[in-house]
């Protein structure tokens, strides 16, 4: 099928390229032309394992394109997606100007009939606004009779582990009216469940609009959930990681998504729950679990650097004179994305108190740069750093943090203190080496 993905990010060119990589025609649409320039050279704007080699791949074989044409792709294509951000508005709901926009691109430029997807994370009712906007352009170009539909289908990919979660998703959506359509969009994503047998699941546009919302949400309460206990834990001296085990072996809980850290972070999760929030309010209906998870998730970040605030506040010591490392910048491992990070929350705060910060991570430093700036340092490697500092914080949970060589960390370091955020190492086993340790409800 000739497809084209207007928006060329963590999603679209994933998407893109495992279409690619099923024998479809994909082009890339992009309008940030550095970013077009950068895949026609063959290097890839984002981190994301084996995206690389497949992008690489369907190029070299004629199947993958890149462009900034937006009229060419869409009027080469049977299948228009739209893959554009819907980042957080400022008054707490979506904000649809990018997917409006485009919509009203395709409404400009479209000469047949075509299938439009909405692939980017919007709130309900969006479906009927881009099929409102593109009927006004064609309307305006006297082109009112060219035909076309339009049909939800979010993305459920997790960055770190894109391309395996698009190649073998554990379900597909389609929100269509339309049966023709729905049997298009099947045949399109037959390919990637063919082996599996997991579902492609067929309703109604507002219901996978909403599916999606209420995914994302689902899910960052449960970690919250953990999060919550965690800081009671810590109070009552109970071990999370016990408590994981003794509710995660229940079937109907399921051990995943249990790990109590330093909340969450990302791209979508934090504003998702607020568009949801916000859509519901609009509604007149309060999402109350919601509510609380935001409150919940701000909480979390506050406590886990206001441990490391009191421990040197106990000390007696100023935190001018104190000097943090930070392990992990990106919202997760396997990703450059900061987006939304704790981390960024995080050292802001302890900058706020006085602390001298450091920080490394293997893919995040530039986009973390492009946030803080020069108000932290930033290491070139995640030893040195530790010459001279006060405590050791973790907060991404990349694999080369797991087994480091911790009596080399504990030579470099002034004072052997670590805050583990991601409780990553063994309490017991630390404080053996003669550390000073911190998790998250460890007891
Ligand atoms: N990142 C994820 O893990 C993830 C997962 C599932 C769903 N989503 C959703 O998918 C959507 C896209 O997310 P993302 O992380 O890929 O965003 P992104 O910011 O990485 O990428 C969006 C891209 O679209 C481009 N763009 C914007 N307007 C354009 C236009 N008119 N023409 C051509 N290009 C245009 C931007 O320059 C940017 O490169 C969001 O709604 C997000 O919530 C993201």
């Amino acid at each position: 099928m000739k497809i084209c993905m207007i928006g060329a990010g963590y999603v679209g060119l994933v998407t893109g390229a495992c279409f690619a990589e099923m024998g479809n025609d994909v082009i890339c649409i992009e309008e940030n032309k550095d970013k077009v320039k950068m895949l026609e050279k063959g290097n890839v704007p984002i981190y994301e394992p084996g995206l690389k080699e497949i992008i690489e791949r369907n190029v070299k074989e004629g199947r993958l394109s890149f462009s900034y044409d937006i009229s060419t792709g869409i009027q080469n294509s049977l299948i228009c997606f739209i893959t554009v951000g819907t980042p957080l508005g400022d008054d707490g709901s979506a904000d649809l100007k990018y997917v409006l926009r485009v919509a009203g691109q395709i409404g400009d430029s479209m000469n047949d009939y075509k299938i439009i997807v909405d692939k980017s994370t919007v709130p309900v009712g969006t479906g009927e606004m881009v099929r409102e906007t593109i009927l006004k352009r064609l309307e305006e170009r006297g082109l009112s009779h060219i035909e076309f539909d339009v049909v939800s289908n979010p993305e459920f990919l997790k960055e770190g582990n894109a391309v395996q979660d698009f190649m073998r998703p554990e379900r597909v959506i389609i929100g269509t009216d339309n049966i023709r359509t729905a049997e298009i969009m099947k045949a399109l994503y037959e390919p990637f469940v063919r082996t599996s047998n997991n579902p492609v699941l067929i309703m109604d546009i507002r219901s996978a609009e909403l599916a999606k919302y209420a995914s994302n949400a689902f899910l960052a309460t449960k970690i919250t959930f953990m999060n919550e206990l965690s800081i009671l834990c810590d109070k009552v001296g109970a071990d999370i990681f016990q408590i994981r085990e003794g509710m995660g072996t229940d079937s109907r809980i399921g051990p995943r998504f249990l790990l109590a850290g330093v909340g969450y972070g990302g791209s979508c999760f934090p504003k998702d729950i607020q568009a949801l929030v916000k859509t519901s309010k609009n509604k007149g209906h309060t999402l109350e679990i919601c509510e609380a998870t935001l409150r919940a998730n701000q909480r979390q970040k506050e406590y886990f650097a206001g441990k490391i605030v009191s421990f040197f506040k106990e000390e007696g010591l100023d935190p001018k004179e104190i000097n943090i490392a930070i392990w992990g910048l990106t919202f997760k491992p396997k990703t450059d994305d900061v987006r939304d990070a704790p981390a960024i929350d995080i050292i802001r705060a302890l900058l706020e108190r006085g602390f001298n910060i450091s920080a490394y991570d293997p893919q995040g430093m530039d986009n973390a740069k492009a946030i803080l700036g020069n108000s932290i340092a930033y290491a070139k490697d995640h030893y040195d750093m530790l010459d001279g500092a006060d405590a050791l914080a973790i907060v991404t949970e990349w694999n080369m943090f797991k087994s480091p060589d911790m009596k080399r960390v504990k030579e470099l370091m002034r004072r052997p203190v670590i805050f583990d955020g991601r409780n990553i190492y063994s309490p017991d086993e630390i404080r053996a080496m003669g550390f000073t340790y911190f998790g998250v409800g460890r007891g």
